[in-house]
């Protein structure tokens, strides 16, 4: 290391002119009297991003400088921002020349964010701070549970066993017995299905069932939300998920996902071609995009190229490297390329969080109808993919002297069958092989139908099957529920739940 504080805080950092005018914007906006409170304010938002900053454009005109000491106070106060940045650019050799080129860099990038999240923000600094303060919310600020920090041995939030009722009121509608279902039993599976037509209390079941599982353990949760309703709405209305499991809600791409989705294990040749695998497939399952050999090929390799030169790979560089490849090639324009601008056109992620980080918080996705189809596709397909990757890279989650597994993460996908149709080999994945690992799928879906055309028999893996009334009788009923299993017959409220193990499934009020 060839650098001393001293140098440091006498060194001159500027960014470039463009966002220096930016900085005296936002002391107007935020009525700060000096130079330096945006700037440490900008920089501190790029360093929460995991990817490194760009370098301002070489043509660009530099801004006014700002005294090391100014911007960064001295002693503890200047050691600590240095480390942050050395830390971030996990570089240890650090030269007074590189950190003015790196702060530049930040001050530049963190700006073009705030003035991102202050267009957002409606230009109410209110709001701004608001989610300015949500953006810090760091994975240790997470409520109660202790961060096991990455690696293999991420903690799990329960022990002992889930014993969670079939919805609201859980009554046998012949017996009036109380009817549970042990979630983590050994030899058990966490994973269930719920499935009705519209209005038919499915939602309302789940969330009944998901209250149930966190007053009893604190497991980090996340929900796919195509209808909007889970969380609390602008108007206070909804499920209040949010409130429940302390889950921040999303909504891409007007707020993209803070996950370094493309996160690998290690860069090496294996890793990479099998990532770039998964993108494909993937990217594959688009609407625009039938993949002919010549492009898959092509999407292979700027996928690989990309993740091996990005450390913290974004979609934008697949995105670059597969239009190189094409004007390379001299190909011309196709489905390939007008897809992947499409889903790059506006940020649906930005790597804020490493997957181990990401998953151990709570978060909604909203991805309501009005978010283009390709980007609501891209992101299930590669937040399940990411999740996927995650758990299967930790050891077994404990199991506590009765057997009974302990849980990491709940993940909740309603509305399954607007994605079930995409077939997705990271949702077949995580619903064969998560279990041993702590994970538990929650779908739901408006039909036993909507299963069908899996390749996988999913619901075979499920520890419990419930189903609403339906108008249009299930083909696949009998298939899921046993013979005689008649989902018309069924009054408001009341579903057929099978659970693993169960002779037959039986007829329960699920709520009144
Ligand atoms: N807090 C509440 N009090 C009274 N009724 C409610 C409440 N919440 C939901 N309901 C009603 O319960 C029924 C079931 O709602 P739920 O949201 O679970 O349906 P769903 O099966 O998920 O339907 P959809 O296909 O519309 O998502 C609906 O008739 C709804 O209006
Ligand atoms: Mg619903």
């Amino acid at each position: 290391m060839t650098l001393s504080l001293v140098e440091a805080a006498g060194a001159n950092f500027r960014t470039d002119e463009e966002s220096d005018k930016l900085n005296t914007e936002f002391m107007n906006r935020l009525g700060m009297r000096k130079r330096y409170l945006p700037a440490r304010l900008a920089i501190a938002r790029s360093l929460a991003v995991i990817a490194p900053p760009s370098a301002p454009p070489d043509e660009a005109d530099p801004g006014k400088s700002i005294k090391g000491d100014t911007l960064f106070g001295t002693g503890t106060t200047l050691s600590v921002w240095l480390a942050l940045i050395f830390e971030r650019a996990g570089e240890a050799d650090m030269d007074v020349k590189k950190l003015i080129s790196l702060v530049g860099a930040h001050w530049r990038r963190g700006l073009q964010l705030l003035d991102k999240e202050w267009e957002q923000a409606e230009r109410d600094v209110a709001r701004f701070v608001k989610r300015i303060v949500d953006v810090a919310d760091l994975p240790t600020s997470g409520k109660g549970t202790a961060l096991a920090g990455t690696g293999t041995n991420a903690s799990t939030y329960s022990t002992g066993r889930l014993t969670i009722p079939i919805g609201e009121v859980a009554e046998d509608v012949s017996t009036k017995e109380k009817i549970t279902w042990e979630m983590n039993g050994p030899g058990g599976s966490p994973h269930s299905a719920i499935m009705g037509g519209v209005g038919s209390g499915k939602t309302r079941t789940a969330v009944a069932m998901l209250k149930s599982i966190h007053e009893k353990a604190d497991v980090p949760f996340i929900a796919f939300d195509f209808k909007g309703d889970l969380g609390t709405d602008a108007s206070g209305k909804g499920y209040h998920l949010d409130r429940v499991f302390g889950a921040r809600i999303l909504e891409p791409p007007r707020e993209p996902i803070p996950l370094d989705v493309l996160s690998m294990q290690s860069p090496d040749d294996i890793d990479i071609a099998e990532a770039a695998s998964r993108f494909r497939e993937s990217f594959g399952r688009l609407k625009g995009s039938r993949l002919g050999d010549k492009q898959r090929t092509a999407l292979h390799e700027a996928a690989s190229s990309a993740l091996a030169v990005h450390e913290t790979c974004e979609l934008h560089h697949i995105g670059d490297a597969l239009v190189d490849l094409y004007e390379d090639r001299e190909w011309k324009e196709d489905g390939a390329i007008a897809t992947i601008k499409e889903i790059c056109r506006f940020p649906l992620f930005e790597p804020q969080f490493d997957p181990a980080s990401f998953f151990q918080q709570s978060w909604i996705i909203r991805l309501p109808p009005n978010v283009a189809e390709d980007s609501r596709t891209i992101v299930v397909n590669l937040v399940l993919d990411a999740l996927d990757q995650y758990l299967n890279s930790l050891t077994d989650a404990d199991q506590s002297e009765d057997g009974s597994r302990g849980l990491r993460i709940i993940c909740m996908i309603d509305e399954a069958h607007q994605i079930l149709g995409t077939k997705l080999p990271s949702l077949s994945n995580l619903i064969r092989m998560s279990r041993s690992k702590g994970g538990a799928i929650m779908m739901i879906s408006q039909s036993p139908d909507d299963f069908s055309g899996e390749d996988d028999d999913f619901l075979s893996e499920m520890g419990l099957v419930a189903a609403f009334a339906t108008n249009a009788p299930p083909k696949n009923a009998t298939r899921i529920l046993g013979k005689g299993a008649n989902l018309t017959a069924l009054q408001t409220g009341q579903c057929l739940a099978k659970r693993r193990g169960d002779q037959s499934a039986k007829r329960i009020k699920a709520w009144e």
